[in-house]
């Protein structure tokens, strides 16, 4: 069906008919009101400000309660979240509060980086209700939303200014959060001084482009007191758990010796300004900007960034099954190129150890062959040492031999001269006589 089909069509269908009677539907509000209660709340508040400001003792003032409180140091070496959870019970509603303090803020000697803490613990926040959201089995149903539906910023009640480190914070938080912004302490401070101090802060938070949270004028019930509230931003508090007799009534206020500062006092402070503004005027106000305006804002960078819009480059309505498509294909697409990409690398690293390992056979076969030569050439020499040494054996042998035969004959001689000499005379006595005599004694 063409969209200007579905308009007539949709047009032709909203007819206004009266009832004939009382049907029942008018007791929607009432169904809601119940299914709420039954279901319970949930709120989260974020408490920012620095060391010993009184978050905790505005938080137990505030609810009329004493939370767990446990003392920061002044030594925290970076900006720590602690949220804690309540379970509290007015009349029947149940509310699960939850709160969260940023404990060490501005306790550092550099500063520069004392938001990213807090900017990351809101994102986590909305990215765990995205990640139940985007679930098939979702059950946000009864899901511990803990999105933080607004922040309480201490300001220190200096008289002078806002600091650099307040206005980078609120800057960096502003989109992501509904900020309200109090001057802590304010009975330190003197009215005119406090008059002065609240332009300064304003007029810094308007020149620096802070967004604080404005209370809704939109709806005609609370549109006249907000905008009035809205004027008497930030408020001025006082915190105190301590309880005073004033008259014959015991309030909550803060003694000193010149006199009793009452919490709950509008001309002393402006506190109860804000438990109105905060608790019984605009608590659901804060938890549906929080949904619709922070987390929406979160959601569709989150959902872009992942590549998901709405619509093509002309402006044409993209559905979610169009993207989704158009995404796997570029994912397979991307993986093809990675893969021919990693199977090319493996080839070309096969082929460089391949070459490294040839380059190395043939560095081992020089070595083998070069070695080789070596021992041949040491072989030969010594083949020759041994047979010079051979010759020389026989050489000397030889002459042994000859020795030996020479000993032995000139022995033999030896042995063989005393009976040459008898023989020799047996000899001469059988001679014939044309032997001769020499010695003298025998002449032939
Ligand atoms: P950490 O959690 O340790 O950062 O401190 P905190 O900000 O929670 O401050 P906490 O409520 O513990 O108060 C610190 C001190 O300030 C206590 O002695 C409180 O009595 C005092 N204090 C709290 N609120 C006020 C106030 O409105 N005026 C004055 N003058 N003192 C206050
Ligand atoms: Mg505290």
């Amino acid at each position: 069906m063409a969209a200007t089909d579905l308009e007539r069509f949709s047009n032709e269908e909203k007819r206004n008919l009266s009832l004939g009677g009382h049907v029942g539907f008018d007791s929607l509000p009432d169904q809601l009101v119940s299914k709420s209660v039954t279901q319970g709340f949930s709120f989260n508040i974020l408490c920012v400000g620095e060391t010993g400001i009184g978050k905790s003792t505005l938080m137990n003032t505030l609810f009329n309660t004493t939370f767990e409180t446990e003392e920061a140091s002044h030594y925290e070496s970076v900006v720590r979240l602690r949220p804690r959870t309540y379970d509290l019970q007015e009349s029947n509603v149940h509310l699960k509060l939850t709160i969260v303090d940023a404990v060490g803020f501005g306790d550092q000697i550099n500063k520069d980086e004392s938001y990213r803490p807090i900017v990351e613990y809101i994102d986590t926040q909305f990215e765990n209700y995205l990640q139940e959201e985007l679930k098939i089995r979702r059950s946000l149903f009864n899901y511990h939303d803990t999105r933080i539906h607004v922040c309480l910023y201490f300001i220190t009640p200096t008289g002078h200014s806002l600091k650099s480190l307040d206005l980078v914070t609120m800057k960096k938080l502003d989109s992501k959060v509904n900020i309200i912004p109090i001057i802590a302490k304010a009975d330190t401070i003197s009215k005119s001084e406090l008059h002065k101090f609240k332009i300064k802060i304003m007029s810094e938070l308007v020149s620096n482009g802070v967004q604080i949270y404005q209370f809704p004028t939109d709806d005609e019930a609370v549109a006249e007191i907000n905008s009035v509230m809205n004027a008497h931003l930030p408020f001025a508090v006082v915190g105190s758990t301590e309880e005073v007799k004033v008259g014959n009534k015991l309030v909550r206020a803060r003694q000193y010796p010149w006199g009793v500062v009452q919490v709950e006092n509008e001309s002393h402070c402006d506190f109860v300004k804000l438990r109105e503004m905060l608790i019984r005027v605009n608590m659901e106000d804060l938890r549906e900007q929080t949904h619709t305006r922070h987390y929406e804002l979160y959601r569709r960078c989150k959902l872009e960034e992942m590549g998901f819009k709405d619509t093509d480059p002309d402006s044409q309505p993209f559905s979610l099954q169009e993207t989704y498509e158009t995404k796997r294909k570029e994912f397979l697409s991307e993986l093809q190129r990675k893969e021919e990409e990693m199977r090319q690398m493996f080839v070309n690293k096969v082929k460089e150890t391949e070459a490294e390992l040839k380059e190395k056979e043939r560095e081992l076969h020089e070595k083998f062959e070069h070695l080789k030569r070596i021992h041949q050439e040491e072989k030969r020499k010594v083949e020759e040492k041994r047979r010079e040494l051979e010759e020389e054996m026989n050489a000397f042998n030889r002459r042994k031999v000859a020795v030996e035969t020479l000993q032995s004959q000139s022995l033999q001689a030896t042995s063989q001269q005393p009976l040459k000499k008898d023989k020799d005379r047996k000899n001469f006595f059988s001679l014939p006589s044309a032997c001769s005599i020499t010695s003298g004694r025998y002449v032939n």
